[in-house]
């Protein structure tokens, strides 16, 4: 695909999920509304309402809309899955783990709020998400489906998800590790988020069986591709363009895809599973424009 071509497609697609991007922000901000004690909130805030992709809520919508669910029934858990995902950003950049200033093209939490706010803020979304699954999903969800959603939520968020994967790479760092450890890392530490966003989507749509395993491998597959390119971007984007501070695995010593594999074969793997989770959606007759334009996007993000 030509240069003017990719970033055509890439536009159209961005045009597409601003209506999602939007719905969840109205939401995100109605949800986070300032109580007391008002610096916990506002610290919520400034992470959560920073311009972050949106990339989980939109794939919970589009996951939905791909089952022809009702929208109302998941903008609750598609914020709650966005509020986990700014909990482990903010934990991400403390001192303690990775070390970041910028996110999101702003100061990251605890260089605005001192850590121990951004430890209790990320604390506090983390509470709070449930809880928002809980109070907001409309009374005429099935209260059974609306109990899984939950756990796998918890599951997600706990050490059977991202914390293991956190865990694992904070451990692995200066060491090497065998490819089985590498790929727990990859698929916990980011892959789980993804497939939760497609799941809930699915199972609050009271999708059928063979829709929601096909949905379930897409997710995973582009969870782990989102790291790959993630890993690319850290290498080769800059401040501006990844809106945190570039180069930062290679400081920390980080396991990554490049360091594993190489810049070349990480570009060609990255392909190749964007390739095959967009086949799934073929195989399995998901019709949706913007789930496969998201795997195209992945990929062009990363891959000049
Ligand atoms: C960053 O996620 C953390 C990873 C799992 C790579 P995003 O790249 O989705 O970050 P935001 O939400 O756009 O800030
Ligand atoms: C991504 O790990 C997973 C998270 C839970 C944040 P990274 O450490 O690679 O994420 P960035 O690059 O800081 O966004
Ligand atoms: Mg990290
Ligand atoms: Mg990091
Ligand atoms: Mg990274």
């Amino acid at each position: 695909m030509v240069l003017a071509e990719k970033k055509q497609n890439s536009l159209s697609l961005e045009r597409k999920m601003k209506s999602d991007i939007e719905l969840i922000n109205s939401y995100l901000d109605k949800y986070l509304e300032i109580r007391y004690p008002h610096v916990i909130w506002e610290a919520m805030r400034y992470s959560v309402l920073a311009k972050g992709k949106r990339i989980r809520p939109v794939l919970m919508l589009e996951s939905a809309k791909a089952c022809h669910g009702d929208i109302n029934n998941v903008i609750p858990a598609a914020c709650a899955l966005e509020m986990l995902h700014c909990q482990s950003l903010i934990h991400d950049d403390l001192p303690c783990m990775d070390n970041d200033d910028y996110r999101r093209g702003q100061l990251t939490n605890h260089k605005i709020y001192g850590e121990a706010t951004a430890v209790l803020a990320g604390d506090a979304l983390l509470a709070y998400a449930p809880q928002v699954i809980l109070n907001y999903t409309p009374e005429s969800v099935d209260r059974k489906i609306l109990l899984q959603v939950l756990d796998e939520f918890l599951k997600a968020a706990g050490a059977m998800g991202i914390v293991g994967g956190q865990v694992v790479d904070i451990e692995s760092e200066s060491k090497e590790i065998d490819l089985n450890t590498f790929n727990y890392i990859l698929m916990h530490k980011t892959g789980e988020l993804f497939k939760f966003a497609v799941r809930a989507g699915a199972l609050l749509s009271q999708a059928e069986e063979e829709k929601l395993n096909a949905l379930t491998s897409y997710g995973e597959k582009i969870g782990y591709a989102f790291q790959i390119a993630d890993d690319i971007l850290d290498v080769t984007g800059t401040l501006e363009e990844i809106g945190k501070t570039p180069g930062k695995d290679h400081k920390l010593k980080k396991n990554t895809y490049v360091s594993f594999y190489g810049i070349e074969k990480s570009r060609k793997d990255l392909e190749n599973i964007c390739e095959s989770a967009k086949k799934i959606l073929v195989d399995s007759g998901i019709n949706s424009e913007l789930l496969f334009n998201i795997a195209n996007n992945i990929v062009m993000k990363a891959v000049k």
